[in-house]
């Protein structure tokens, strides 16, 4: 399947294209209503877990269930038009709506579905018009399968729910209002309303409706209802049998004749709202085909801007507008959550905590105001012990768990202080250190080792033992994630796996298992925060940290032996005791104490690491299984390796230079995928492995197990990049780019989660890679970078990255818009090395790869727009 881009503003279409695997997302700037649609008008339209408008549809369900598809039939006096069905289809489709144009039977259907930016509402629009030489009768009847509850309702009385609909009819359409939302735990009145609305052009109501699947379908199914075929009369108002059955929009519209060339217009307008009147007030938006195209033009407007604070044009049709999608990811992540696509059929539109931070990561840069706020109420949902409510609602609610169970990521207390700093240089800001926020307090203490049974607050706040809510500093928060986890090891001395690391899969090891992979971060987080204090000592010499704190920085303070896992355990559990209930003290400590500490304890970690961990078959180990046992190497004749241990391996700067040379030859050697030209997770265990997780359950090639999974592959490029491997990370990001524009790759433009074997993309719009990617490309390709507010232009360029003579790449910096234009001469290998700068035409100093601009000048150009020219040889 192959799309094409049809303009600059990322629209593209596709011929004839395949319906499994393919969705498109709708939803308005609020993420109030939820939809997918796919290429045969399957998908569903939701709210929330608990509101759906029509049945709920994951990926088997948009290929297989003919109930979970907006239909409708065209009776012709010839044909029985039924417009799911595939008709020489072409589909156009933009941020943020989708087009099916259609040709069969001398008519040209036009279909467009959108949800207006600003109104929770799916718009369904149909232009049908008689491409014949002759005039034509048409009888069209729409077809809305209506669910009206929760999704839980498919597989829990399913049938003992449909006897709680109520349908009412009304002059345009139907709104369906259930008595009561079942469930067994405590049943509920219903209070939201369900509805449908149609007309045919200006403003002509339906003729009637079916409100049943049992008065649509009469004898016949979904495929031959008796409403369409027989002509069975449509009911104008309610009758009693319409009680309790299950619903449906279905509308009949009056019988016409079409001259030649001429259009008739259907429009349905969908949704769910909690007042009644809302309905009506929606309809007055909507009721015309002229507000509709007003509208359409509005939305696709609105998500244009929304995506124009930071641009690429790097001169390559293809490649820009592919990275325009690219760029809405994270939002839409943060309008879905990792939830509400027919992919993700799980969660209830939540972030986990580690999603949460790398979206605030593009939000660094894409808005940076508004990734402030985010980031310090962020910060609220860490505990005393390090670990964190691991689900934040779209409220900013935190949550324990999805699924109320006490778990623990151990990788969790890495993210935030990535996102923080990136912050803080960006905006210079390194006084968000010291602004002080809350904490989380629920039944879980020691890291999901014990539980605090008399534990009974509402607010999960952390108070303290005189009940005062306790607040700390940001720098608390994160010296509190990374030192905690730093004495929290195993018999390795490595911190302990618990219940699984980035890779959610390795969820099997909890009690012996170790992460080497994210050991290696936390030795970083704990060295480059203290470059982060070292700034932080022009404004403040010492700093007042939580009193029990001073138990984890023994360097000042009972030193321990770091060699020694028994002593570190013991120190921790002094902590833990120590912190189930506090007084609230602070003490003060120097900086200068601090970084020494915390110097102390990353040196020891990252000597450690490197001692320990590098294998002989030139690559790092980076787990222990649950039996203590080490998963990679070489064992019983085959070489076991993992991806996401040399990743951060590299990222860390644990790894030197001979190192990444000797890793970058065995991932091509163990994890490069020849077929696909892809870069996998790890290599083939070949069976279940319990004592580590049930990635391996998987099928190899899927998911966590093997795949070409391009979080990961992102991150690989980003460190490669960082670390001066320039050509070996262009490789590696290269190829996300080229096997996502592979037709075999069955996708429309944008980052799916992951590749399978056969190189098609899975999990469509939701991932974290899509931060990650631009994270890339602005920081460490195009070499945009921010040091504490100095702007600071590294390129990584080569050859390969230009497609014309210059690449254009635009950002805002406060009030001010940046535009950064790197002119490439004619190289034909190697790295692109800057000539000259000049700043809004006056030349600037520069070295041969690294220019600087300080903040004082930038602050001194008095104009909104800067200009900088980068010439490159
Ligand atoms: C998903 C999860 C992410 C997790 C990853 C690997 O990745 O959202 O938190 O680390 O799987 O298990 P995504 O593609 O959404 O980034």
């Amino acid at each position: 399947m192959k799309y094409s881009f049809i303009d600059q503003k990322g629209t593209f279409t596709v011929q004839h294209p395949q319906p499994y695997n393919l969705y498109f997302p709708l939803t308005d700037r609020n993420g109030k209503l939820l939809s997918s649609i796919s290429p045969d008008l399957a998908g569903d339209i939701k709210k929330d877990n608990e509101h759906f408008l029509t049945p709920p549809a994951s990926i088997e369900d948009i290929r297989s269930n003919l109930l979970c598809r907006r239909e409708f039939f065209i009776k012709t006096n010839k044909k029985l038009l039924r417009l799911s069905e595939p008709a020489e289809d072409t589909i156009t489709a933009g941020l943020l709506y989708h087009t099916i144009t259609k040709k069969a039977a001398g008519l040209v259907i036009e279909i467009t579905n959108f949800i207006p930016h600003d109104i929770p509402c799916e718009v369904m629009q149909l232009k049908v018009t008689n491409t014949s030489k002759k005039p034509m009768l048409i009888r069209p009847t729409s077809f809305i399968p209506l669910y009206g509850r929760a999704e839980k309702n498919l597989r829990d009385h399913r049938h003992v729910s449909s006897l709680l609909n109520r349908v009412e009819l009304e002059k345009y359409g139907i709104v369906l209002k259930p008595t009561m939302i079942f469930d067994e735990q405590g049943h509920k009145e219903n209070t939201s309303f369900y509805f449908v609305l149609g007309y045919e052009d200006k403003t002509i109501a339906p003729k009637g409706q079916f409100p049943t699947l049992e008065y649509f379908y009469g004898e016949g199914d979904i495929l031959s209802p008796d409403a369409v075929v027989k002509n069975i009369s449509c009911a104008r108002k309610k009758l009693p049998c319409f009680d309790g059955k299950e619903a449906c929009a279905a509308f009949r519209f009056r019988d016409r004749t079409l001259p030649p060339h001429s259009t008739a217009t259907y429009c349905l307008i969908m949704g769910i709202e909690e007042q009644r009147k809302n309905i009506e007030t929606i309809f007055q938006q909507l009721n015309t085909p002229e507000k509709i195209e007003k509208c359409l033009t509005e939305t696709t407007q609105y998500w244009h801007t929304s995506l124009a604070a930071v641009d690429f044009d790097f001169k390559d049709k293809n490649f820009t507008n592919w990275l325009r999608w690219v760029k809405l990811q994270p939002t839409l992540r943060k309008l879905f959550g990792c939830s509400f696509l027919p992919h993700f059929d799980y969660g209830k539109g939540g972030r986990g905590w580690r999603d949460l931070w790398q979206d605030a990561l593009a939000l660094s840069f894409t808005e940076p105001e508004k990734a402030k706020d985010l980031i310090v109420s962020n910060f609220r949902g860490v505990r005393l012990d390090g670990s964190n409510a691991t689900i934040i609602t779209k409220e900013g609610g935190f949550i324990a768990d999805r699924n109320k169970i006490s778990r623990v990521w151990m990788d969790h207390g890495v993210w935030p202080y990535l996102t923080l700093c990136s912050y803080i240089h960006r905006n210079a800001d390194i006084n968000l250190l010291l602004e002080e926020t809350t904490y989380f307090r629920d039944h879980q203490l020691k890291r999901a080792k014990e539980i605090d049974t008399g534990f009974s607050q509402k607010d999960f706040l952390l108070r303290t033992q005189d009940n005062r809510t306790y607040t700390g500093s940001i720098l608390e928060h994160v010296l509190i994630q990374n030192l905690v986890q730093f004495f929290n090891v195993g018999e390795h001395n490595i911190i302990r796996l618990e219940n699984a690391d980035w890779n959610d899969g390795l969820d099997m090891a909890a009690q012996k298992g170790e992460s080497v992979a994210f050991s290696f971060m936390y030795a970083h987080n704990l060295a480059d925060l203290c470059l982060l204090l070292e700034k932080l000592k022009q404004e403040t010499k010492s700093v007042f940290l939580l009193k029990e704190l001073a138990i984890l920085l023994d360097c000042s303070n009972e030193p321990i032996h770091y060699s020694r896992y028994e002593e570190k355990q013991a120190r921790l559990e002094r902590y833990f005791e120590k912190t189930k209930i506090i007084s609230g003290e602070k003490i003060e400590i120097t900086l200068e104490a601090l970084i020494h500490d915390l110097r102390e304890k990353s040196n020891h970690l990252n000597q450690w690491l490197q001692e320990k961990e590098w294998l002989a078959e030139g690559f790092f180990n980076g787990y222990y299984d649950n039996k203590g046992n080490r998963v990679e190497g070489r064992a019983r004749g085959t070489v076991t390796m993992l991806l996401p241990s040399q990743v951060f391996a590299i990222m860390s700067g644990v790894a030197g230079n001979e190192h990444i040379r000797q890793i970058w030859r065995a991932i091509k050697r163990y994890l490069y995928d020849t077929r696909t030209g892809g870069f996998r997770l790890n290599t083939d265990i070949k069976s279940t492995y319990m004592d580590f997780g049930r990635a391996f359950g998987f099928s190899y090639g899927d998911k966590e197990n093997g795949a070409c999974f391009n979080h990961m592959v992102v991150m690989l490029a980003y460190a490669l990049y960082k670390r001066g491997f320039i050509k070996e990370g262009f490789e590696v990001i290269n190829s996300i780019y080229r096997m996502a524009r592979a037709p075999k790759a069955c996708l429309y433009p944008g980052i799916p989660e992951y590749f399978n074997t056969e190189g098609r993309g899975l999990y469509s719009y939701l991932t974290g890679s899509a931060s990650w990617y631009m994270y890339t490309l602005f920081e460490e390709i195009v070499g945009i970078k921010f040091v504490f507010g100095d702007l600071v232009i590294e390129p990584k360029l080569i050859a390969a990255n230009f497609s014309g003579r210059a690449i254009e790449v635009r950002c805002r910096l406060k009030n001010k818009a940046i535009t950064v234009i790197f002119e490439g001469g004619k190289k034909k290998s190697g790295v692109y090395l800057i000539k000259n700068v000049r700043l809004n035409d006056q030349s600037v100093t520069t070295g041969t790869n690294r220019c600087l601009i300080r903040k004082e000048v930038l602050e001194r150009i008095t104009n909104e727009e800067i200009l900088v020219h980068v010439y490159l040889d």
